[in-house]
């Protein structure tokens, strides 16, 4: 933890995403924009706050335990800070400020930054960075010392001031007192008639202040998302460091480049993940799995040495150990498989649990169930949960055999060992160790074809 406060500026719209939504609620690598800002600035401070404004309601709920401040008009970030000048009142230490859109930042390179601001003894720093496509930043303008001058924004500068690459990140540290100070002096003048935080490196140089720029090696880290094609490209950075990171720690990905896995799923070694794979959300998977291609798995467990065979959606369930589901298996709103499950071609499960070492292989719809052990649920089972008005239960206790297409009109239950004949309708509870049989009895008309080519 470092000595200083944190100020996150998000009240912005952001006009060129052409959203209905606040910039800094699109989403990356799972989570929003300020959420990843604020995890990184928790690392570092122990007193973060937020400035907000447009939607504040939506990014207040999104984090319950931030500390808020309202800028009901956004009139540029030098104003958003100007809100939070009663947060600081009294205050003299350091403020690191972060802008809500920068999610690729590491704390490590925050923390080298603060080493360099105060090293340097500096009453502002600012961070910069070298970048290929400079367009849309404000500049860093060196004088001949190449001491940091003035911060050019690219709608106010000269094509000259437009040749040069080295960028504001907006991420700065400044010595509380001095920033409030300038940035009363700060005017909107300007192309966008807002009031710049940029403005106050200028103000400070000119009262022979000293103000440091920092360069950082990676220039990806400062990258900020105004546009969603810049959201595509930061999400793809972030997917493919959370895939480095999985293969550092023994995991197998095929394609990472096709890969999509959020930044809060945990993965052991040995997995072999396929291309075109997504796991979102906070699912867990064990060691030794292996995941097929187009298989998505949102916010669920699946335990060591299971399968998720091609084209499976898993949702919100959990699967042992040496489980195997799929291909196209869809699993969804706490579906339980204990360890050694199998799950076939096209079977749907919602809401339900199968005990250890059960099957379901073909065609099947198992909802509200609650299935034992050892249970083989023939092909084109169904369970009819629903009748109109409510979900109603199956209940199927261990070592059953469920004949191919039969249906079980819940509330039902199937006791112990028993046996349901192929293509029944079973309404009625079945006793265990029992024989049920629900459908017409098959009739055989001998030669009728031959009799009726006769006719
Ligand atoms: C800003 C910098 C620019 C820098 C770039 C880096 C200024 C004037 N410009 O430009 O030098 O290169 O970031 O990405 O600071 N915000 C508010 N209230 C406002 C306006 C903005 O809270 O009134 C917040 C936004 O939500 C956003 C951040 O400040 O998270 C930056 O705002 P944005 O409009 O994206 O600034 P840029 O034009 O990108
Ligand atoms: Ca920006």
């Amino acid at each position: 933890m470092l000595d200083l406060r944190t100020l996150i500026l998000a009240a912005g719209k952001g006009t060129r995403m052409k959203s209905r939504k606040a910039k800094v609620l699109h989403r990356v690598g799972g989570a929003s924009l300020v959420e990843h800002v604020l995890a990184t600035a928790k690392v570092l401070s122990a007193d973060v706050s937020i400035v907000i404004g447009h939607q504040a309601d939506d990014v207040g709920a999104l984090i319950p335990e931030g500390k808020f401040v309202e800028q009901k008009e956004q009139l540029g970030t030098g104003h958003a800070v100007i809100m939070a000048s009663d947060h600081f009142a009294g205050y003299a230490g350091e403020i690191l400020i972060l802008p809500g859109d920068v999610p690729l930042i590491s704390s490590q390179t925050l923390e080298k930054f603060v080493e360099f601001h105060r090293g340097g003894a500096y009453v502002a720093s600012v961070l910069t960075a070298d970048i290929e496509n400079p367009f849309g930043y404000g500049r860093i303008v060196r004088g001949n010392s190449t001491d940091l001058q003035s911060i050019v924004e690219h709608k106010d500068a000269t094509p000259e001031i437009r040749e040069i690459r080295e960028i504001n990140s907006s991420i700065y540290v400044f010595s509380g007192p001095q920033l409030f100070e300038a940035l009363s002096k700060v005017k909107n003048t300007n192309a966008q008639s807002e009031y710049y935080l940029t403005d106050v490196v200028e103000i400070l140089v000119a009262q022979n202040r000293k103000v440091g720029a920092f360069k950082v090696a990676d220039a990806s880290e400062i990258l900020g998302i105004n546009t969603r094609s810049e959201l595509a490209n930061v999400d793809r950075i972030m997917r493919l460091r959370k895939c480095e990171l999985l293969m550092a720690e023994g995991v197998t990905i095929i394609d990472p480049a096709s890969t999509f896995i959020d930044s809060a799923v945990r993965i052991g070694a040995d997995t072999v993940i396929y291309p075109s794979v997504q796991i979102y959300g906070r699912s867990i998977i064990g060691e030794d799995v292996t995941i097929h291609s187009f298989s998505r798995i949102s916010n669920s467990r699946i335990g060591s040495r299971s399968t998720v065979l091609d084209g499976c959606v898993v949702v919100d369930s959990s699967l042992g150990e040496d489980v195997s589901v799929g291909p196209y298996a869809h699993l969804r709103m706490e579906t339980k498989l204990e360890d050694t499950v199998k799950i076939g071609n096209c079977v749907e499960i919602k809401k339900s649990t199968l005990g250890a070492g059960t099957k379901s292989m073909h065609l099947t719809y198992l909802g509200d169930a609650t299935i034992g052990k050892n249970c083989n649920i023939g092909a084109g089972t169904i369970t009819c949960n629903y009748d109109g008005f409510t979900k109603n239960p199956t209940l199927i206790e261990d070592d059953v055999f469920i004949g191919s297409d039969s249906q079980l009109i819940a509330p039902v239950k199937v006791g112990k060992g028993a046996y349901v004949g192929a293509g029944s309708s079973i309404t009625d509870d079945v006793p265990p160790e029992s024989l049920a049989i629900a459908r017409g009895r098959q009739v055989v008309k001998e030669g009728w074809v031959r009799d009726r080519k006769k006719k």
